[in-house]
């Protein structure tokens, strides 16, 4: 069995050789944690987006998006607190000169203890078969017990010394739980500092006139600038929802992991504005909503968990993360917040604008609170790519290499395929792409013997192949090729769109939710 790192070192690899994802600059030896989707990664995050915004726009009459700027007033940046408190604590390790994030030096390290845990639970559960019962197993072996303690007390000390911000409480949890430097191996490390995770720009064109911006650490606050202006023009009732896509930049220090920690990236945001008091009740909603978007798709149950936050962000009265199983364990892919009055609050005290909405049915005005869901589409792009590449044993002894993303999100839905490039079969094939671009993306290959044709789609993770032979001129036929089964039918050209449009159809997804 493949290791985590061999399994992510895989991920990157495909990524880049079929045409998904490129190391931003390559040909000046890249910028670090800024990449570019190429031909196959730009479509397949457009379906991701796509299907976000289907799910909460289109689906929901009382959530509407917008597109809001990237620069802002800097001003919003202080009312939000950003410039006074989105800070990561920061520690080098003297020997090797690399600098970390203390947080994740000690969640990394609890990992570690979590993952032995697992081994030991799978180790059980194979020696005992039926008869095992986990639950008992969690609640009464000495390993597991001593491990979980262990976990409990670092998640603890760690809650702690984050909401006190106190740094030197932060560099003895490392030195007391004996954290090592991942390159030099050594405990020799620096004092713990904060540091400001926002990339600062000027606006303007004379040194003594410009002003300084900020490149917009998260798209949120776009929605809660426009709140009112949205709320009078769509004459939406509380509760109701506003929703957007777009770019956010932050200067991250640990930043590795491929796309799942960029210094550009995209968010998927939707903020819900509800009457106060309610928060608990719409938190539990969303937490449940967005977790069958994800279960939607059918990456497996067993690849998701809630995580609920110990620490709380400074506009928070609960918090949890959807978690998916990454090829480097169980990670933050989507964020639930409630937010309270916090920010529409703070825009009311530092912009001196009233941000209130009259309720009818309480005859009064007040400062909405807001429950936040929030994606990054990297990290989705991320989870459903790493999820979807597989290496399988075929009946005969090989191998394929296979990528099963979702058909709804696939970047090319079909491929087609002229058995051999003579005989008028390239010319039928052609008008086959004619008839079903209108409706798809789909591409033409006529290169290599076919049944090599049809790994290459595998690896590229297109759903359906759609072969053209010389029974095709006398009864208008192909033979339609699944990727996930590699089953094989005969079906009419005529029924082609019908076939593929009831298996990648959006809504044939999102009615599983
Ligand atoms: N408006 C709330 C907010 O921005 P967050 O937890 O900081 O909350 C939300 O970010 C989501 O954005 C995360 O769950 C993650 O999916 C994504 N995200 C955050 N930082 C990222 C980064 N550096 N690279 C890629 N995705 C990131």
């Amino acid at each position: 069995m493949a290791n985590q790192d061999d399994t992510f070192k895989k991920v990157i690899s495909h990524a880049k050789e079929y045409g998904y994802v490129f190391q931003s600059s390559e040909i000046y030896d890249g910028l670090s944690a800024v990449y570019d989707y190429a031909q196959n990664g730009a479509e397949l995050k457009k379906n991701i987006r796509d299907y976000w915004w289907r799910a909460m726009v289109q689906m929901n009459e009382n959530i509407v998006g917008i597109d809001a700027a990237i620069f802002m007033h800097p001003t919003t940046w202080k009312a939000s607190g950003h410039v006074d408190a989105f800070n990561d604590p920061l520690i080098d390790n003297k020997d090797s000169k690399k600098r970390y994030r203390a947080d994740v030096l000690v969640e990394d390290f609890r990992e570690k203890i979590s993952e032995k845990i697992e081994k030991d639970v799978a180790k059980a559960k194979k020696r005992f078969g039926d008869a095992f019962d986990e639950a008992q197993f969690r609640d009464t072996n000495p390993n597991v017990k001593r491990r979980q303690a262990q976990i409990d007390d670092i998640t603890e000390r760690l809650t702690k010394v984050q909401e006190d911000e106190d740094l030197e409480g932060f560099k003895q949890l490392i030195i007391d739980l004996g954290i090592v430097c991942p390159l030099s191996g050594s405990k020799n490390w620096t004092d713990v500092k904060q540091f400001n995770l926002m990339f600062g720009t000027k606006l303007g064109a004379s040194a003594e006139s410009a002003m300084d911006l900020y490149l917009r650490p998260e798209t949120a606050q776009g929605i809660f600038v426009n709140f009112l202006n949205v709320q009078k023009t769509s004459r939406l009732k509380i509760p109701f929802g506003i929703a957007q896509t777009g770019k956010a930049f932050r200067n991250e220090i640990v930043a590795r992991q491929f796309i799942f920690r960029m210094r550009e990236f995209e968010q998927m945001e939707m903020q819900f504005f509800i009457k106060p008091g309610t928060q608990a009740e719409w938190y539990k909603h969303w937490k449940e909503t967005r977790l069958k978007w994800h279960l939607s798709l059918g990456m497996g149950e067993e690849n998701y968990r809630f995580h609920d936050h110990e620490k709380l962000a400074h506009y928070a009265d609960a918090a949890a993360d959807i978690e998916f199983k990454f090829p480097f364990g169980f990670k933050e892919l989507e964020g639930i917040h409630s937010r309270t009055d916090f920010d529409l609050s703070q825009h009311e005290s530092f912009s001196g604008k009233k941000l209130q909405y009259f309720d009818h049915e309480e005859n009064k005005s007040y400062v909405p609170y807001v429950l936040e869901t929030s994606i990054g589409l990297d990290r989705m792009f991320l989870a459903v790519f790493s999820k979807a590449l597989q290496e399988e044993e075929l009946e005969n002894g090989t191998t394929r290499t296979v990528l099963k993303l979702p058909s709804v999100l696939a970047p090319v839905k079909a491929a087609i395929l002229p058995l051999v490039k003579k005989d008028g079969l390239p010319e039928i094939a052609r008008t086959i792409v004619e008839q079903l671009k209108w409706d798809f993306n789909v591409t033409y290959d006529e290169k290599d013997a076919v049944g090599r044709r049809y790994r290459r789609q595998d690896a590229n993770g297109t759903p359906f192949c759609i072969t053209v032979d010389h029974d095709t001129k006398d009864d208008n036929t192909v033979t339609l090729r699944y990727r996930d089964s590699m089953a094989q039918k005969r079906v009419k050209i005529e029924d082609l769109n019908a076939i593929i449009k009831k298996e990648v159809d959006v809504r044939h997804w999102l009615e599983k939710m």
